[in-house]
């Protein structure tokens, strides 16, 4: 949920304004000299230049937790939908939920047709899928309360803010990459918070027998589809699609397997290290629509309708 710009809400005399302050924004921070990131470009600024596009470069990795566990972190107005991830994932542990943290860089955010584009940035939380935010039964969200996020980026500090995140300035290693692959043949990629003693640490190595991938890559594209809350004042909209050339040939998702040390919210206050953490790397174009109604993301197809990711011969499973 990276950034603050709602079309619906600003005129043109503002977004002028809001576009030049991106844009001397943009001047003003040295990253964007030195970082000459690895990420492809953004296919989706051209077919929808009035919305707001980018390309999420990420490791998403489920860590199992016990379902009180579960209870004792979500909001208890908000139900666990067990049985839509166990439609996707039957033989995931009795009694289990599965949290997934998300290490990503946003890159060439754009909203093409009025010349806006942003500056990349990082970003890692743990967040919750799966959740009834509205009562219905049916309708899964996910709730991300508490980001790291490069610290030098005021707007996509402030526009994941708005959605009342827990938002943690941060530094990062790699500085303008998902990840670095180390001399082992591992992949590397941490958060550090520059205010707090918050981190996130991944260290993932791409699973060789890709039958031991417990989690089918359908799993990671529902969650990553669902609607996103905080505090719920609002909800982000984040498509993601799967069917791309960005997630083909020598950039398919490729399932790994790692560990994830980290001290941040909400399981923060000690330090805890996950080992045999499964999870994929999977970069994904997205068209993103912010501050919406929840309410108005009932039945929505990514929540519990029919289904608008599927993609043909793009998977690791199917
Ligand atoms: C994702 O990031 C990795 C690490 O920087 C890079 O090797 C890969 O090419 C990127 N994938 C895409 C599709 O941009
Ligand atoms: C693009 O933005 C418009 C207006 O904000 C919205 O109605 C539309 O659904 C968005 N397109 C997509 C594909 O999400
Ligand atoms: C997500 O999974 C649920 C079942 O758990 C299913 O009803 C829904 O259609 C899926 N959504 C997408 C976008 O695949
Ligand atoms: C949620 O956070 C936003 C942004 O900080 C704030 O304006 C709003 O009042 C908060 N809502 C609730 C219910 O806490
Ligand atoms: C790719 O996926 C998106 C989102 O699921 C869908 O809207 C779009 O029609 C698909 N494109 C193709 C060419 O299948």
């Amino acid at each position: 949920m990276p950034f603050r710009l709602s079309l619906f809400h600003v005129s043109a005399v503002a977004l002028l304004i809001l576009s030049s302050a991106i844009l001397n924004h943009g001047r003003s921070t040295p990253a964007r000299d030195v970082c000459a990131s690895l990420d492809q470009p953004n296919p989706l600024a051209e077919l929808f230049p009035n919305n707001a596009t980018g390309v999420l470069n990420a490791t998403l990795a489920i860590i199992p937790i016990t379902l009180e566990a579960a209870r004792r972190l979500i909001p208890p107005q908000y139900g666990i939908l067990e049985q839509a991830y166990r439609a996707l994932i039957p033989d995931f542990p009795e009694g289990m939920y599965p949290v997934m943290v998300q290490a990503a860089h946003d890159h060439d955010v754009q909203l093409r047709a009025y010349g806006i584009t942003i500056d990349d940035f990082s970003r890692v939380g743990f967040e919750f899928p799966f959740l009834d935010l509205l009562g219905d039964g049916y309708s899964s969200f996910r709730w991300a309360p508490a980001q790291l996020i490069t610290a030098t980026h005021d707007i996509a500090l402030e526009g994941s803010r708005a959605y009342g995140t827990v938002v943690s300035p941060a530094e990062w290693e790699p500085v303008c990459d998902a990840y670095r692959a180390l001399p082992n043949g591992a992949t590397y990629f941490k958060g550090k918070s520059v205010t707090t003693p918050e981190f996130v640490e991944l260290e993932m190595s791409r699973l060789q027998d890709i039958t031991l991938n417990p989690y089918p890559l359908n799993f990671f594209k529902n969650i990553t589809n669902q609607p996103t809350f905080a505090n719920a004042s609002t909800c982000d909209n984040m498509i993601r699609w799967f069917n791309t050339s960005m997630s083909v040939g020598e950039f398919a998702p490729a399932p790994v397997l790692g560990r994830i040390r980290a001290n941040a919210f909400p399981f923060e206050g000690l330090e805890k290290e996950y080992t045999g953490v499964y999870g994929v790397q999977v970069a994904t174009p997205f068209i993103e629509n912010n501050y919406l109604d929840c309410q108005s993301m009932r039945g929505y197809a990514g929540t519990g309708g029919p289904g608008d990711s599927y993609i043909e011969g793009a998977n690791v499973d199917e």
